[in-house]
């Protein structure tokens, strides 16, 4: 894992934009993953910026969402379909067609986790994953106890995870929904690169034992450890429990200019 711990939201914004170019300029067609929430926004901001200025084009791209939220009609405004367009798809120059999440309201929801499974496959695989990490350890929705083996399925959501969401809810627990699907564990480590972002003191216990404690369900997001291409970008707060911050701030800071992300 490359922990990088940088001063603020906008540092970690460029360089999140900085590995996605990264996979970009090597295959325009890259295939992307794509988190929600709010860790990725200055990510996704930077992408914007940068398509805008005609430094960076994702037109050749495909992109696969991590999760959705079980039973919400296709029209609310909270669907992670329609936050990821808000956020990113409406900013940039990806096809919107080539933006795929799995539905939440499938008459058969194993069999679209199979068919989102397939279709990432089909795809080639993601190229350069974007995570955040819920206060609780999960990456995607893989709640604690969660399988590292585990592949894309429904899940329930744990109440801390839907009162940390309830925010965007209007504050409203209750109409936060109770289950998800969310690609697996063992999925998200299929990608061949994964870029996590924390920000804030909420996350610095998750991201310590995500980096520093052993591998473990309790934790999801520590099965990152098994990964060999793992960056972490993380603001002052979300680093604040790490032991071992001073390496890792001296590693970054001599990084080789030629060396990628
Ligand atoms: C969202 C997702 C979640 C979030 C996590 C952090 O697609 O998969 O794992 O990344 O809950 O959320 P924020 O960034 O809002 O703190």
């Amino acid at each position: 894992m490359e922990v990088v711990i940088l001063e603020g939201a906008e540092q970690v914004g460029r360089v999140g934009a900085d590995a996605v170019a990264q996979h970009v300029a090597r295959d325009p067609r890259a295939v992307l993953g794509l988190a929600t929430g709010s860790s990725p926004l200055h990510v996704y901001r930077e992408l914007g910026a940068r398509v805008a200025r005609d430094e960076l084009s994702l037109a050749g791209c495909r992109a696969f969402l991590l999760d959705e939220y079980v039973g919400l009609p296709a029209d609310h405004p909270e669907t992670y379909r329609n936050v990821i367009h808000r956020d990113l798809v409406e900013h940039v120059d990806l096809d919107p067609a080539a933006v795929r999440g799995p539905d939440g309201c499938a008459a058969d929801l194993p069999g679209e986790c199979a068919s989102y499974e397939q279709a990432i496959a089909d795809a080639g695989g993601v190229d350069v994953q974007l995570l955040g990490i819920g206060a609780t350890g999960h990456i995607a929705f893989n709640e604690p106890g969660s399988s590292l083996a585990s592949r894309t399925r429904v899940k329930t959501l744990t109440r801390r995870t839907r009162l940390d969401n309830a925010r965007f809810f209007g504050g409203d627990v209750d109409a936060v929904p109770t289950h998800c699907l969310t690609q697996g564990v063992a999925t998200i480590l299929d990608a061949r690169h994964l870029v996590l972002v924390a920000l804030g003191a909420a996350k610095a216990e998750a991201v310590h034992q995500m980096v520093e404690g052993p591998v473990s369900a309790l934790w999801p997001a520590s099965a990152l450890q098994l990964h060999p291409h793992v960056t972490v970008l993380l603001d002052d707060a979300a680093a604040s429990r790490l032991q071992l911050a001073d390496y890792y701030r001296e590693t970054w800071s001599a990084k080789p200019d030629w060396q990628d992300l």
